[in-house]
């Protein structure tokens, strides 16, 4: 769907872990004429305050679930300006938001396994994923790392849904010790892959380990990636990424889904 540039209200804001926070928004043009955003797409938010261009640059977040017919829900860690000033709205509130934007992951036919792989906040666009997976009946596993324990949200609404999820953290603080590329090595140690799409989001190190995995183990993986971003629409080419062919792609409108040995090489 074409992208709008729209006012958005917030109408609902929760603590979900550390310094990480679950906003609502409304925000019914995105869902005109029977459209709706997918997942893997994002949004640019700015300005985040009514009269402010206080940050000048709109700031880019991925859809993190769509709940409600005129509704979603985004997932903010708060790092910097920004997300502090996004982490001080309140229900009422009004910003204004560019979207959906983006390419989306490639929907996999329903008879595939699937197999997520989220590092930190990456778990933002892939808990979409999985919702609609399970939509279609297709009941993906998710493998979810982070830090530690009190920086892990919530997964039980997707585990009601079916959705198989495992947990690594960096200290051992909850499930597997170590990093997810590590849990997911030791998980598919003994099992075959063919056939099945994976989709991973979270940091480069992390996406080029479980890259490597997806070819030992025959896994057809896409990875969403992030950068800094100005404009979000491809004209000031600020999120530009080298594939490994040294190509240049602009990650706000050529992604941020791309073919994981694209970016990582064959
Ligand atoms: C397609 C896309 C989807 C994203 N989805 C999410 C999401 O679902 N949830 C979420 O919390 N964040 C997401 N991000 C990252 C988010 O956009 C940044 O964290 C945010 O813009 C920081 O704004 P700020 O003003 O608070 O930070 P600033 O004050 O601008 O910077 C604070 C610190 O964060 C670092 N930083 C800022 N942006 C990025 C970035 N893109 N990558 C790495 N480091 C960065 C800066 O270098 C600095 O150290 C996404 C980014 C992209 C490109
Ligand atoms: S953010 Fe401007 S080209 Fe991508």
């Amino acid at each position: 769907m074409e992208a709008v540039h729209t006012q958005a209200e917030v109408t609902k804001r929760r603590t979900l872990a550390r310094s990480t926070l679950l906003i609502e928004l409304r925000a019914e043009d995105l869902f005109k004429n029977g459209q709706r955003p997918a997942p893997g797409q994002f949004v640019m938010l700015g300005p985040l305050k009514e009269d402010s261009t206080d940050p000048f640059l709109n700031r880019p977040f991925s859809i993190h679930r769509l709940s409600g017919p005129d509704r979603l829900e985004l997932l903010i860690a708060v790092v910097g300006r920004g997300t502090t000033i996004l982490g001080s709205l309140m229900p009422g509130d009004r910003l204004g938001l560019l979207g959906p934007l983006g390419n989306g992951f490639t929907f996999p036919e329903p008879s595939r396994p699937v197999v997520l792989v989220a590092g930190g906040l990456g778990v933002a666009p892939l808990f979409f994923l999985a919702e609609e997976l399970c939509a279609c009946g297709v009941q993906p596993r998710l493998f979810y790392g982070a830090g530690s324990v009190d920086l892990l949200v919530p997964t039980d609404g997707l585990q009601a849904q079916g959705v198989s999820v495992k947990l690594a953290t960096d200290d051992g603080s909850a499930g597997f010790a170590g990093f997810v590329s590590e849990l997911l090595a030791q998980e598919l140690l003994n099992q075959e892959t063919p056939d099945a799409y994976s989709a991973a989001c979270g940091p480069m190190d992390m996406l080029r380990a479980v890259t490597d995995l997806a070819r030992n183990r025959g896994l057809d993986l896409e990875v969403s990636l992030e950068s800094r971003m100005a404009c979000g629409l491809g004209a000031c080419l600020g999120c530009t990424v080298f594939l490994s062919t040294g190509a240049g792609r602009r990650i706000c409108c050529d992604g941020p889904v791309f073919r994981a040995r694209e970016v990582f090489g064959p």
